[in-house]
């Protein structure tokens, strides 16, 4: 298998199957949760998130509407980087149940900042969901799903992407360093 890998791709990190194996248990876990809502509102965050959640809701067995935010990060390393948002939501989510679907959180900047930012409209609640979360120091953000924990490296497939190259990957893989550190 590791034979058909990309160059740029130094191993396999999660495997489709498990992926989808995944996905299926966290869609069953929030079907539960919101079984007594009229409505849940599921946020994804382009545009990583769209792979993933496009699988995610088509396991749910509750009713729900999806909407899309997207954000630009100022100076990705930088401890002071800011968040800005380039894509809004539709409609206002005063009373509504809210989870925000990521796909990833490395620093935990960015979720961060959607959940403090969509607190602030008065939703009836909100949860976080991602995909998955890198092994490092993150920002304090509460993260109600999560797939898995992943090694601090870059990862593509599934959604991720590295300079928009192996988005539509359905592994999870890992990059070489030498790709991403030149
Ligand atoms: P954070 O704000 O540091 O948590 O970074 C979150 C965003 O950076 C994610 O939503 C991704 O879009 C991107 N990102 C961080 N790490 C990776 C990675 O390993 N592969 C692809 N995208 C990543
Ligand atoms: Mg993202």
């Amino acid at each position: 298998m590791n034979n058909d890998l990309h160059p740029d791709l130094a191993r396999i990190l999660v495997p489709e199957d498990t992926i989808q194996a995944h996905v299926k248990v966290l869609a069953h876990q929030i079907s539960l949760d919101y079984a007594d809502v009229e409505r849940l509102y599921l946020v994804g965050v382009l545009r990583g998130a769209f792979i993933f959640l496009a699988d995610l809701v088509r396991h749910l067995t509750i009713p729900h509407s999806v909407d899309f935010m997207s954000v630009s990060s100022y100076g990705k390393t930088a401890v002071s980087g800011e968040v800005r948002i380039v894509l809004d939501l539709r409609e206002p989510i005063v009373n509504q149940h809210v989870i925000i679907v990521e796909d990833i959180v490395d620093s935990g900047k960015t979720l961060s900042y959607l959940y403090h930012t969509l607190k602030g409209r008065g939703p009836a609640s909100l949860r976080t969901c991602s995909l998955v979360r890198k092994h490092r120091d993150h920002i304090d953000v509460p993260l109600h799903y999560l797939g898995f924990n992943i090694p601090d490296v870059w990862v593509v497939g599934y959604g991720l992407d590295y300079a928009d190259r192996h988005r539509t990957l359905p592994y999870i893989a890992e990059l070489k360093e030498e790709v991403y550190k030149k």
